[in-house]
């Protein structure tokens, strides 16, 4: 016997349900009004790329690329990646298009579901949505400010609360390589307390060893040296200015030394958003937003050097983060005209009526497939429509229709060509 197709999406993949998708709608509205208003333009990318672009971009020794990528071989050949961010796909369409001979700066945003092989859990799915934002070809701090401030007023007009912003700067080739060899050589002298997966990165990536959240390495992040003690001259400056924006603009952020963030291109400013509400016991508080400045990596993926700066949300975090907050979005058009009809001569009236009141442009509710006036007239009760019109055997005949006020139960019968405009004339009272 053929086994059974198991009935179940897969872990970490979810769908979006019909009452799920007006608060979808309502970010990708949001995020697309303002984000425009702050001059970026859409673009879409493929949801595959080469999947060398990420091992080059999103780096090798990061978790992403390490444990966390879909990838398959095309029949040709290929071997192509899932999308697990937007960054290297954006920037190597930014290269690919020539857009260095636009004016700069180029603003790119994108929206769209992105990948990772993750263990799902509250707040990290397989399948996840982003906003992306991207600025390309423009060095002054003010472009940091500036994306750190659409973020934020993203998530502010999208009604959340009690937001932080979470930011450090981690220098750059100039700074960084002389800062990465007094951390190995602190890390080295506590080597043994370290947990096992921080024992590698000390070899790999030892910066990473600074946004460890295992118990263990706590105490040995707390006297580790701070990166921001260690910037040149030119990666402190556009730091402080980048602080003095945001000062500027009142938006309330915090110096975190240990946000390091999880992906190899960044450069000089890296922030986070949060909500600061109190994470549920046993879990710790996640990022709604994430992103940075990575003035390298357009000559990392083979290109050259693209000042570059940028950011994304997590959608389903946020939409988690409004429902928690109590706010509730519908996405019911709220109809204040409903159609009942009884026999087979007015349900065929009904049905071009409906048209009328389609192209009229006025939202009518109908149960169509009900025969019994006393339920569909209890339905319309139930939906608080305003009036209902009421078509018979007798009224298809007499090509009329009964009108009914359902505020106050008075009721007439007009001509059935004048329907609409008898209810349009009442709904406009
Ligand atoms: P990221 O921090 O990896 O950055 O992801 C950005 C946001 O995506 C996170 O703050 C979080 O809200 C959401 N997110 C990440 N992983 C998951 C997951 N497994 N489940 C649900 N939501 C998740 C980037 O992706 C960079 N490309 C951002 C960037 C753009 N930097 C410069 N430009």
């Amino acid at each position: 016997m053929a086994k059974k197709t198991r009935l179940q999406s897969p872990p970490g993949m979810h769908d979006i349900l019909p009452e799920d998708q007006s608060y979808f709608q309502k970010v990708y509205r949001t995020a697309e009004s303002l984000v425009s208003f702050y001059g970026f333009e859409k673009i879409d990318t493929p949801i595959m790329e080469f999947l060398e672009l990420y091992e080059k971009g999103t780096g090798l020794t990061t978790d992403i690329v390490e444990k966390q990528m879909f990838s398959l071989k095309t029949k040709g050949g290929d071997i192509l990646a899932l999308r697990p961010e937007f960054t290297p796909g954006v920037m190597r369409a930014f290269l690919q298009h020539g857009m260095t001979n636009l004016p700069q700066p180029v603003k790119l945003y994108s929206i769209g579901p992105v990948f990772r092989y993750e263990s799902p859990q509250a707040g990290r799915f397989r399948q996840f949505h982003q906003v992306n934002l991207e600025v390309f070809g423009e060095k002054s701090p003010a472009i940091d400010s500036q994306v750190i401030q659409a973020f934020y007023n993203l998530l502010a007009e999208l009604k959340l609360k009690n937001l932080v912003v979470e930011i450090n700067s981690i220098g750059a080739s100039c700074c960084r390589p002389y800062f990465k060899k007094i951390l190995i050589s602190y890390l080295r002298s506590r080597f043994n307390s370290l947990c096992l997966d921080c024992k590698r990165r000390a070899r790999e990536n030892p910066l990473r060893v600074l946004d460890c959240k295992e118990e263990k390495c706590q105490p040995i992040k707390a006297q580790a040296p701070q990166i921001i003690d260690h910037l040149c001259e030119e990666c402190h400056n556009h730091f402080k200015e980048v602080l003095e924006f945001l000062d500027e603009l009142g938006l309330p952020y915090r110096l975190n030394p240990y946000l390091v963030r999880g992906l190899d291109y960044y450069t000089k400013t890296v922030f986070e958003i949060f909500v600061e509400n109190p994470a549920p016991e046993g879990s710790l508080p996640v990022a709604l937003v994430g992103g940075g400045r990575y003035d390298n990596l357009g000559k990392v993926i083979g290109g050259r050097d693209i000042s570059a700066c940028g950011g994304a949300a997590g959608i389903e975090r946020i939409i988690e983060e409004m429902k928690n907050s109590g706010l509730r979005i519908s996405g019911e058009v709220k109809k204040n005209v409903f159609l009942a009809q009884v026999g087979n001569l007015a349900k065929k009236k009904s049905l071009k009526l409906f048209e009328e009141f389609r192209q009229a442009k006025i939202p009518l509710a109908e149960s169509l497939s009900k025969d019994s006036l006393k339920v569909q007239l209890a339905r319309a009760d139930r939906l608080q429509v305003r009036y209902a019109l009421i078509l018979g055997q007798k009224e298809a005949l007499e090509k009329t229709i009964i009108l009914r006020d359902m505020k106050d139960g008075t009721q007439e019968t007009v001509k059935l060509e004048k329907a609409v405009r008898e209810v349009k004339k009442r709904l406009k009272k």
